[in-house]
């Protein structure tokens, strides 16, 4: 009977606690946390290189500040995982973990195990345990990006639920209770709720996350990210080269299968410019682009003729 145990709470003298340091304290840089949003934007542009409207990280400031988990929803490639897990990381000063959700989640994946052989001969004790994340986020007091949560069952939504309302992880094996010690932990999830694919999130899910919806940037603030992303390149892409980029991605938005993101953006600029420098030029022409564009834009036979057109449409060569 749970009623009659001796529940503990978190203290250093903790074996677990001592254990989540040994595994993740290395990966854990600590800096001073950043809580104001100004200064949290500054850095996501210095440090990130990321572009973000401030509506977005004014609101997940000030639903950390009540201690409620942000969901971050929009399609592919609108930076929900990487602005995400870098505001996580500023807020708490330290690395946030990144948890990438599957059907097959469950608690033993996300807040701990037992090592078989160790609990073979020891028990299922401290000694087999093995924290995972989701416990030493709580106990590290640094945040958790819970990425796709379409992805999992609607169980595992349910058990992170619990947690998230109440803040604490209860390990019954061990007979513990870890309680979160301070605002530094924090939860993001993310979603892209136009994939048909996936599960639906329950009421009881959107009633307590506060959600932020993301989209695709207007062209002027692609534009604006991408020259953010191309900052320090040796290869120059010339400015009407990008915008007839960005114009191309954005008609296959519309009628594509594969819908380009900015980080395709991104990702079609980076690879034109460093082909121009393979072949030993300093800037970028529109054979590179086509020749970049067919590699990044391309990712199913159906769009090849839509890609291809939309590519040739805009740089006649
Ligand atoms: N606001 C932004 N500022 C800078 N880069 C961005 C931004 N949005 C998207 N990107 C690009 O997309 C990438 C991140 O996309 P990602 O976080 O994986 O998107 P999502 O999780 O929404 O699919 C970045 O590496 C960058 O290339
Ligand atoms: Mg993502």
């Amino acid at each position: 009977m749970i009623s009659n145990m001796a529940w503990d709470t978190i203290d250093v003298d903790d074996p677990i606690v001592k254990k989540v340091y040994e595994i993740y304290g290395r990966v854990i840089e600590v800096s001073s946390p950043i809580r104001n949003p100004e200064a949290i934007l500054k850095k996501l542009r210095e440090r990130y290189k990321l572009l973000v409207e401030p509506y977005i990280v004014y609101i997940t400031v000030a639903a950390f500040l009540n201690n409620r988990p942000v969901l971050y929803e929009g399609p592919p490639g609108t930076g929900k995982t990487e602005i995400g897990e870098a505001i996580l990381t500023l807020w708490s000063g330290k690395n946030a973990f990144v948890l990438p959700c599957s059907e097959n989640y469950d608690e033993y994946r996300v807040i701990g195990d037992f090592h078989p052989v160790i609990a073979m001969s020891k028990g299922f004790n401290e000694e087999s345990f093995i924290p995972r994340p989701l416990l030493a986020a709580l106990i590290l007091n640094t945040g958790i990006l819970i990425d796709e949560i379409r992805r999992s069952s609607e169980e595992f939504q349910n058990m992170l639920l619990d947690i998230i309302d109440k803040r604490r992880i209860i390990v019954p094996e061990l007979k513990r209770v870890y309680i979160q010690k301070d605002i530094g932990f924090q939860v993001i999830l993310t979603s892209n709720p136009e994939d048909i694919a996936q599960n639906e999130l329950s009421d009881a899910f959107l009633r307590r996350v506060v959600r932020i919806k993301f989209t695709y940037p207007s062209p002027e603030k692609e534009m604006e990210i991408v020259k953010l992303r191309l900052e320090g390149n040796s290869v120059k892409v010339p400015e009407k080269i990008l915008w007839q980029m960005i114009k191309v991605v954005n008609t296959l938005r519309a009628t594509t299968m594969y819908k380009p993101g900015v980080a395709d953006t991104v990702a079609w600029t980076m690879l034109a410019s460093k082909l121009a420098l393979t072949k030993g030029k300093t800037i970028v022409d529109e054979k590179d682009v086509i020749e970049a564009g067919k590699a990044v834009l391309i990712k199913n036979l159906e769009d090849e003729d839509n890609v291809i057109t939309a590519l040739y449409e805009q740089f006649k060569k």
